[in-house]
């Protein structure tokens, strides 16, 4: 985009500012807008914490001169009127550098350009109670074995929801409204302080309202065990509430977009939860001695359960591959590269490995091969 167009948007941008008062209600409860833990860019500290020109830099410049960043894909005007370039394009996955994405700019570790400098951990960590926090940024969880492709995502969203988003649009902001996203992990408990937005419906969030919560999914939702040597609570906020009726309904959310194949030429796989898949409404019969289930879950109610796509899946990145969690049901240290998955299965199953379907196996026996094991097939 052009200087001028980019400069008439920043006035745009301006008016709305002035003029958007129950926009900025909504906006004053975010995240981003709190007057105490909001937005407040180390260079344009002249403005109150939670003040939109944090992120928004009208003619890309204040009083003159253009606050940091200001190199790189940060120098000038920026779509939007951002603090720095929405996202770049060409960015290579995995190996993101700051200047890639604007929330970088911020949610980074040291370098970060937020006043004074905060963490976000993985979603093990922060809702499953793990004790490894070496992922401590949202960009540090871009850039592990596994994460969202940023741009597969921005193109997929584009493509799909055409009147929402174009290639210009933040990938991140396909699941995340900046202007309306609580502080979940700060209210564990309470999902009317969700993150998330779904991208079918961006100018609302996901999970606030009680009927879009894991236990108004088909079929009953136990929650895993939240991480304690001896677990006696459960996730997302290490109490007594097991029933999903305190987390966002994320097999929903995250189905938003996994529901489709792209007709099975683009990089998204679509995951059949309602129908195929037992850890979904698929019908699993009575789990047998070869995959018994591990408390909380009981045996008893095999065929019941539909699981969360957060109980085994980070939402960002994973230092595993799949995106699947280091620590599941309780247990840490899950550490799978390949499809040896003993480890991470077994967080929730005791699985046989003298008798039946399993004898011929062992530990390091990979469970994707030959049609066994994955969304899809016997999963
Ligand atoms: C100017 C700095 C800044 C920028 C740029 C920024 N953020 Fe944030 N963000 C923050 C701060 C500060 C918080 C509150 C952190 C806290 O509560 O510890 C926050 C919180 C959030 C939250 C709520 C969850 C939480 O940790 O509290 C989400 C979601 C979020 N940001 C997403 C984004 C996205 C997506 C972008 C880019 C489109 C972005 N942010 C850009 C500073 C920034
Ligand atoms: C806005 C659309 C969108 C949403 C919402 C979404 N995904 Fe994805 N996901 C994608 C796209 C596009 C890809 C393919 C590109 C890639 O590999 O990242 C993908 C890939 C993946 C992969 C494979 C990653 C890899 O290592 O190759 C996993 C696992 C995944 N998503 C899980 C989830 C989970 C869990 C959620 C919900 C928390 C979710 N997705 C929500 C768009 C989405
Ligand atoms: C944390 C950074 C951040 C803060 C603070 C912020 N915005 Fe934004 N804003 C963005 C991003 C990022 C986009 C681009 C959205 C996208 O890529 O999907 C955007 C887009 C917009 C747009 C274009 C239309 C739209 O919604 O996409 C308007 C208008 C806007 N912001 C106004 C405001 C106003 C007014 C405030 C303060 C009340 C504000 N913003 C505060 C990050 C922020
Ligand atoms: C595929 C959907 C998806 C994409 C893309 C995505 N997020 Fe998230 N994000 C989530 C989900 C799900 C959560 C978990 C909810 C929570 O933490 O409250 C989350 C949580 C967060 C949080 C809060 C973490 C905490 O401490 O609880 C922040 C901040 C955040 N995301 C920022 C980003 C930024 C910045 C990007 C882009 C670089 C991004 N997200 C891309 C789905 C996504
Ligand atoms: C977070 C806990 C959890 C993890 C991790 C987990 N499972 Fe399960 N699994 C369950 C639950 C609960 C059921 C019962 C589902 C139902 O009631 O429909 C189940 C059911 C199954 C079934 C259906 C059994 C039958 O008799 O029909 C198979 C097969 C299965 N799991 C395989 C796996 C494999 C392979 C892994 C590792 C990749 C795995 N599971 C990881 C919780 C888990
Ligand atoms: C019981 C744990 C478990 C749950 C729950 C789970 N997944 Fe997975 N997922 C896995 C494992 C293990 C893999 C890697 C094996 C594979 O390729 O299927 C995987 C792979 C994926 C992949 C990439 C490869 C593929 O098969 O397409 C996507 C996308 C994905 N999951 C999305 C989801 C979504 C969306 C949900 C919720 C509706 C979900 N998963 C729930 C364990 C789980």
């Amino acid at each position: 985009m052009n200087n001028i167009k980019t400069i008439f948007l920043c006035l745009v941008i301006l008016m709305l500012l002035v003029s958007g008062v129950s926009y900025a209600g909504t906006y004053l409860e975010s995240a981003h807008g709190n007057s105490t833990h909001g937005v407040n860019r180390k260079s344009t500290l002249q403005y109150a914490t939670g003040h939109c020109a944090h992120c928004h830099e009208q003619h890309a410049s204040i009083d003159g001169t253009e606050p940091e960043p200001n190199t790189g894909d940060a120098a000038g005007p920026d779509k939007f009127c951002l603090l720095a370039n929405n996202f770049d394009t060409s960015a290579i996955p995995g190996a993101y550098v700051q200047d890639d994405n604007a929330c970088f700019y911020c949610h980074y570790g040291t370098g970060t350009f937020q006043g004074t400098p905060f963490s976000n951990y993985s979603y093990s960590v922060t809702f499953g109670g793990n004790t490894d926090t070496t992922t401590a940024t949202i960009f540090d969880a871009f850039n592990l074995t596994s994460y969202h492709n940023l741009k597969d995502v921005i193109d997929y969203a584009a493509a799909t929801w055409t009147t929402t988003f174009t290639t210009d649009n933040n990938p991140c902001c396909t699941c995340h409204n900046t202007h309306l996203a609580k502080r979940n992990k700060a209210n564990p408990d309470n999902p009317v302080y969700t993150a998330i937005s779904k991208p079918s419906a961006h100018d609302e969030l996901w999970g606030d309202d009680d009927t879009e919560r894991m236990d108004d999914y088909p079929l009953t939702y136990q929650a895993p065990y939240y991480y304690a040597v001896t677990p006696t609570s459960y996730e997302p906020a290490n109490n007594a509430t097991s029933d999903g009726s305190n987390l966002p309904n994320y097999a929903a959310f995250c189905l938003d977009c996994h529901v489709n194949d792209i007709d099975g030429a683009g990089p998204l796989s679509a995951i059949d939860w309602a129908f195929e898949d037992q850890h979904g409404q698929g019908d699993a019969t009575a789990v047998s001695s070869e995959g018994s289930l591990i408390a909380p879950y009981a045996d008893a109610s095999s065929g019941n359960y539909a699981l969360s796509c957060t109980d085994c899946h980070e939402p960002h990145g994973s230092s595993n591959k799949w995106l699947l969690r280091t620590e599941v049901n309780a247990k840490s240290g899950i550490s799978i590269t390949t499809g040896v998955w003993y480890e991470f299965c077994t967080a929730c199953h005791i699985v046989d490995l003298i008798s039946g379907n399993h004898s011929s196996l062992n530990t390091g026996s990979t469970c994707n091969d030959a049609g066994c094991h994955s969304h899809g097939s016997n999963f």
